[in-house]
């Protein structure tokens, strides 16, 4: 499957057509930014280790009987997916205080929540990816009450997956953001990259931060902290 014409080039990754109408490829970069954009940097060999570990987590996923867009692993950088129009959406989950949440309610970051959190924010970076509610979501029509039933169902799957998987190597799910996507045919699939870049992920023991917070916050060993989690799932470069 060869890359045709660029649809489309994001913060962490490129898009492009292949000569399947229903399919994609996306190319992870190494290029790292935080606060909308407005910290940039690179983390070397991000692509790669996020590549490889959203793939590896998306398979798991599937298996646990949430869609998916992974179709094929093509090479380190590169993955064949699904076509699918993102729903503009955030979907955060949260088991821990940390980060915006921590912010927000006063909470001290690393404060187990006493139940899982759902939150969804808008994806518009020209409004800064604003904090949205259920009412918001099916006024504009951002997405149907059905499709956000569905989308919650599948969010919280992911949540005791993804958990549980975690626990088994060390980590502990702090929290996470995921996004979901409509396909031709109107059915709602996980789509987008499960990876330290969108999740904090904790070392269970010392509690050290395995994740993109060490480059949001420059905290040093980026690098080290990728490795370091795709070393536990067992993936190799
Ligand atoms: P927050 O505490 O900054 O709201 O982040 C919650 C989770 O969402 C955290 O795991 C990081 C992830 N996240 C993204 O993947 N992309 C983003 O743009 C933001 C702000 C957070």
């Amino acid at each position: 499957m060869q890359k045709l014409e660029q649809l489309y080039e994001g913060k962490a990754k490129k898009v492009f057509k292949t000569d399947d109408p229903e399919l994609y490829i996306v190319d992870y970069k190494d290029d790292a930014t935080a606060f909308n954009g407005q910290k940039k940097g690179q983390i070397s060999g991000k692509g790669v280790i996020n590549n490889r570990m959203s793939n590896f987590l998306m398979t798991i996923m599937e298996k646990a009987g949430v869609p998916t867009h992974f179709v094929k692993e093509l090479s380190d950088r590169e993955t064949l997916v699904k076509k699918v129009s993102i729903v503009p959406l955030e979907v955060i989950v949260r088991n821990v205080a940390a980060g915006s949440f921590s912010k927000h309610y006063g909470v001290e970051e690393g404060t187990k929540l006493l139940n899982p959190t759902l939150e969804f924010s808008l994806k518009d970076d020209a409004l800064d990816d604003p904090l949205i509610n259920e009412y918001h979501i099916t006024a504009l029509g951002v997405a149907t009450r059905q499709e956000l039933d569905r989308i919650t169902e599948m969010t919280f799957k992911v949540n005791e997956v993804l958990k549980a998987y975690f626990v088994g190597v060390g980590i502990e799910l702090i929290d996470f953001k995921i996004e979901f996507g409509k396909t031709s045919d109107g059915q709602i699939i996980l789509a987008d990259e499960i990876s330290p870049d969108t999740c904090r992920l904790w070392d269970i023991e010392t509690r050290q931060k395995l994740d993109k917070d060490r480059f949001r916050r420059d905290m040093g060993n980026v690098e080290d902290a990728y490795n370091e989690v795709f070393a536990r799932l067992g993936l190799k470069a």
